[in-house]
């Protein structure tokens, strides 16, 4: 009994250091082949009585599976082990093939200026409504009270197009006229886009550039509230610090009219080239509703008043991002565009 614990477990120990299937294979021959260690203790059997035959015969056969079991999980750690290091060695690194990243793009300066300005204005209780940048020569200047002969009407400002009464919108200001003939007071509403002039482009000028509308009408609706909302837009946008004047202006579709003037955020209201040495700057102009434009679209000027104000989108990122020519803004000049 003894000598199969002893040849067990030297078969065991030797299987230990063992590395390849070759040499496992060497150990089940040495001890379980036809003349292996343990199959010759089987033939020693015959000489033993009935009794310990059984006992050392179980006995055996139980040392006998074991080895074959420890033989057989050998193998299986050898070949997991082979096919670790393979995968291994023919690992291929694709992770260069990823490393290039996409650029990522943004909103241009012009639409995230549209869309923080529109913002404040939202914050304080309007809507957001879009015009027509094709417009008729009613919604572009007659309803908005500028007569046939108004020198806005001169070729030489507005897009006619051909064979077409159709013109394209000279400012968003056409916008007023269909908000109110599609809806009735209280109207409280902002009116972002692109208008049209024909112009030469230089710093200050573009033949396409955008404005924000604004139009407010409802019963007793005051000067002060323009005063107000307009202000508060103001030191929103570049800070309360900002000194602000309205001053008397001509409008056709307003009545009074006023424009607003900021200190200039350059020189700080000392006079620079900005500000052509006055210290301030003009940003919008707006006024009080005409009676002729609330005629124009049937709503009664005894009972209802308003306020309407324009902003040039552009004039207001210039002064914003601190950019003093205006076609910086139509370049698309990727090395400008990254800045904002
Ligand atoms: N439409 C004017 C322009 O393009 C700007 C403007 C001035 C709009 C006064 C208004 C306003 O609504 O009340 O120059």
């Amino acid at each position: 009994m003894n000598r199969i614990d002893i040849i067990l477990s030297e078969a065991l120990d030797k299987l230990k250091n063992i590395d390849t299937e070759e040499k496992v294979e060497l150990i089940k021959v040495e001890y379980l082949g036809k003349k292996g260690k343990i199959t010759e203790l089987l033939k020693t059997l015959s000489s033993l009585s009935v009794e310990e035959k059984k006992t050392t015969g179980a006995k055996i056969n139980e040392a006998k599976n074991l080895l074959n079991k420890n033989l057989e999980d050998k193998k299986k750690e050898i070949k997991n082990k082979l096919l670790e290091e393979k995968f291994k060695n023919e690992k291929i690194d694709i992770s260069p093939a990823f490393s290039f990243t996409f650029p990522k793009g943004h909103y241009h300066i012009i639409t995230q200026t549209i869309e923080e300005m529109s913002n404040i204005f939202i914050s304080l209780g309007f809507n957001v409504a879009k015009g027509n940048e094709i417009e008729t020569d009613w919604y572009n200047f007659e309803a908005l009270n500028i007569p046939k002969d108004h020198p806005a009407r001169d070729t030489q400002d507005t897009f006619y197009l051909e064979n077409s009464d159709k013109l394209l919108r000279t400012q968003t200001s056409a916008g007023q006229i269909h908000i109110m003939e599609e809806q009735k007071p209280p109207i409280k509403v902002i009116i972002p886009g692109r208008v049209f002039r024909n112009e030469a482009t230089d710093a200050s000028h573009s033949a396409i550039f955008h404005q924000i509308e604004g139009l407010v009408v409802g019963e007793n609706i005051t000067f002060a509230e323009l005063k107000g909302t307009l202000t508060l837009f103001i030191h929103r946008l570049f800070g309360n610090h900002i000194d602000l004047r309205f001053r008397p202006s001509h409008f056709q579709f307003t009545e009074p009219s006023a424009e607003v003037d900021i200190k200039c955020v350059l020189c700080g209201g000392k006079g620079c080239r900005v500000c052509k040495g006055s210290g301030w700057l003009e940003v919008l102009g707006c006024g009080m509703v005409h009676p002729n434009v609330f005629r124009a679209v049937k709503y009664d000027p005894e009972k209802y008043t308003g306020y309407a104000f324009g902003l040039g989108v552009e004039r207001f990122a210039m002064l914003k991002y601190g950019i003093d020519d205006m076609r910086v803004l139509y370049e698309n000049d990727i090395r400008v565009l990254k800045q904002f």
